[in-house]
C-alpha cells in the first residue's frame, strides 16, 4: 500500500486535537501534529502514541507564525489541514480581546497563506455554536443568521467570512467550519480528556471537580429559565464522537464545494439538573450544589439540527449521556489526568 499523505493538525495536543488524532491514526492517516503546549502538555503525546498503537511526527512551534508554517509545508507534503490551535476562554476573551483577534484571525490568516503557497486547499476548521448567539429558535440550523456575543465568538465567525471570501476568490478550496455544540467526556480509557489545569467554566468539568472532593459545591446559574425544569439546556457531544465526526468531514472535504458550515451535535438538549443526576449515577453517590443567579450572558437553551451532518457528512453522534459521564469521570479519577 503507498505511504498516505500526511494530515496538518494544529492544536493536535489539546483536548479535542488528541481525540481527533488517535482517531486520523486508528482510521490510516498519516498526521503531523503542530502544537506549542500553551494549553496542553507534552506528556499527552506517548498517550495518543500507545492508544493509536501507531506513530506520527510531532512539531512544537506556533500555528500562527509564518516562518514555522513556511518551514513545516516545505518539509512535509501536506495535503489537508485541520486546525484547532487557537484561544477560547469567552470570559478571557472580553478581557484581552486584542489577543483573541490576534491569535485566532490573523494566526488563521497566517495558516490560510501557508497553505495557499504550498498548493494545499483542504481545511477543517473548528468553528463553534456559538456563533448564533441568541437563537431565535430551536433546534439550530446552519442557515440562521450569526451574532456571536462576545470577542472569542466574534473570532470565529471572522475566520468563517475570511474561509468563505477566500474559497469563492479561486477554485480549489474545500472547507468544513465545524460548529460544534459542548464537546464533553473523555476517551473511555481515561488516557485522554481535558486539562484538569484549566480553571473550570463549563459545567462538565466544573461537575467533576465537585464529584473529585476539589471542589465543595456545584453552583447551577439560573433556575427560572424557560425550559422544563428551569435551569440552562444544551446539546452536550461526546469528544469521541467529535473527533470521529472530524475524520467524516475530512473525507467529505473533495465533495464540499467552498467552505461550508456544519453543525456538529447531538440535536438533543439536556439540562444541568439533568447532567447532575447523569453524573450522580456514573460517580454513585450524590454531588453537592445549589442554586445561584444566573451568569450573565447565558443563554437559556441551545442545540443543534444535526441534519446536514448526517447528509454531507454521513456521520451522527451515537454516545449517550451515560456514557459522556461515565468516561468524563473515568478520566478524572485517572493518572492522565494529573499528568
Ligand atoms: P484546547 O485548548 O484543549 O486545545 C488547543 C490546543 O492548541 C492546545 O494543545 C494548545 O496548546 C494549542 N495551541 C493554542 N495556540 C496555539 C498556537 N498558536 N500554536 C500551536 N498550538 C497552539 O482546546 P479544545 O477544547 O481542544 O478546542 C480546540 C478548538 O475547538 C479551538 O479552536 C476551540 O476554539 C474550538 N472549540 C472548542 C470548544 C470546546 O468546548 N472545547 C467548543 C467549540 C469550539
Ligand atoms: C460556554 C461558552 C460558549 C462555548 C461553550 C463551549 C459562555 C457564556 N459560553 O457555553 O461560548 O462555546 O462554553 O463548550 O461561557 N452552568 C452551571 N454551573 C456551572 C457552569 C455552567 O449551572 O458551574 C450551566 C450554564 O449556565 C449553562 C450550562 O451549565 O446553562 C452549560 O454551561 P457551559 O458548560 O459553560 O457551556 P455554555 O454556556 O453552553
Amino acid at each position: 500500500m503507498p505511504t498516505p499523505t500526511p494530515i496538518l493538525v494544529t492544536g493536535g495536543a489539546g483536548f479535542i486535537g488528541s481525540h481527533t488524532v488517535v482517531e486520523l491514526l486508528g482510521a490510516g492517516h498519516a498526521v503531523v501534529v503542530l502544537d506549542n503546549f500553551a494549553n496542553s502538555k507534552p506528556s499527552v503525546l506517548e498517550r495518543m502514541r500507545r492508544l493509536a498503537g501507531r506513530d506520527f511526527t510531532f512539531v512544537e512551534g506556533d500555528a500562527h507564525d509564518a516562518a514555522c508554517l513556511a518551514a513545516l509545508f516545505q518539509h512535509h507534503p501536506i495535503t489537508a489541514v485541520l486546525h484547532f490551535a487557537g484561544l477560547k476562554a469567552v470570559g478571557e476573551s472580553t478581557q484581552v480581546p486584542l489577543a483573541y483577534y490576534q491569535h485566532n484571525v490573523a494566526g488563521t490568516l497566517n495558516l490560510l497563506e501557508a497553505m495557499r503557497g504550498a498548493g494545499c486547499r483542504n481545511l477543517v476548521f473548528s468553528s463553534s455554536a456559538t456563533v448564533y448567539g441568541d437563537p431565535a429558535q430551536v433546534p439550530i440550523r446552519e442557515d440562521f443568521p450569526r451574532s456571536a456575543a462576545n470577542p472569542y465568538g466574534r473570532s470565529k465567525t471572522m475566520v468563517e467570512d475570511i474561509c468563505r471570501d477566500l474559497a469563492l476568490s479561486e477554485p480549489g478550496w474545500h472547507i468544513a467550519l465545524l460548529r460544534y455544540f459542548n464537546p464533553v467526556g473523555a476517551h473511555p480509557t481515561g488516557l485522554l480528556g481535558e486539562d484538569p489545569a484549566s480553571i473550570p467554566n463549563n459545567l462538565m468539568p466544573y461537575l467533576l471537580k465537585v464529584a473529585a472532593g476539589q471542589h465543595p459545591f456545584l453552583e447551577v446559574f439560573g433556575q427560572d429559565y424557560a425550559t422544563p425544569d428551569g435551569t440552562g439546556v444544551r446539546d452536550y457531544l461526546h469528544v469521541v464522537d467529535l473527533a470521529q465526526g472530524h475524520v467524516a468531514a475530512l473525507n467529505a472535504l473533495p465533495r464540499l464545494d467552498g467552505a461550508v458550515p456544519i453543525n456538529l451535535g447531538t440535536g438533543r438538549g439536556c439540562s444541568v439538573l439533568e447532567m447532575i443526576q447523569a453524573m450522580e449515577k456514573a460517580v454513585g453517590r450524590p454531588i453537592p450544589w445549589r442554586f445561584a443567579p444566573r451568569r450573565p450572558g447565558d443563554i437559556a437553551i441551545y442545540y443543534a439540527d444535526p441534519a446536514l451532518a448526517r447528509e454531507i457528512l454521513g456521520w451522527e453522534a451515537s454516545r449517550d449521556l451515560e456514557t459522556m459521564c461515565r468516561d468524563g469521570w473515568t478520566w478524572a479519577q485517572s493518572e492522565a489526568a494529573g499528568a
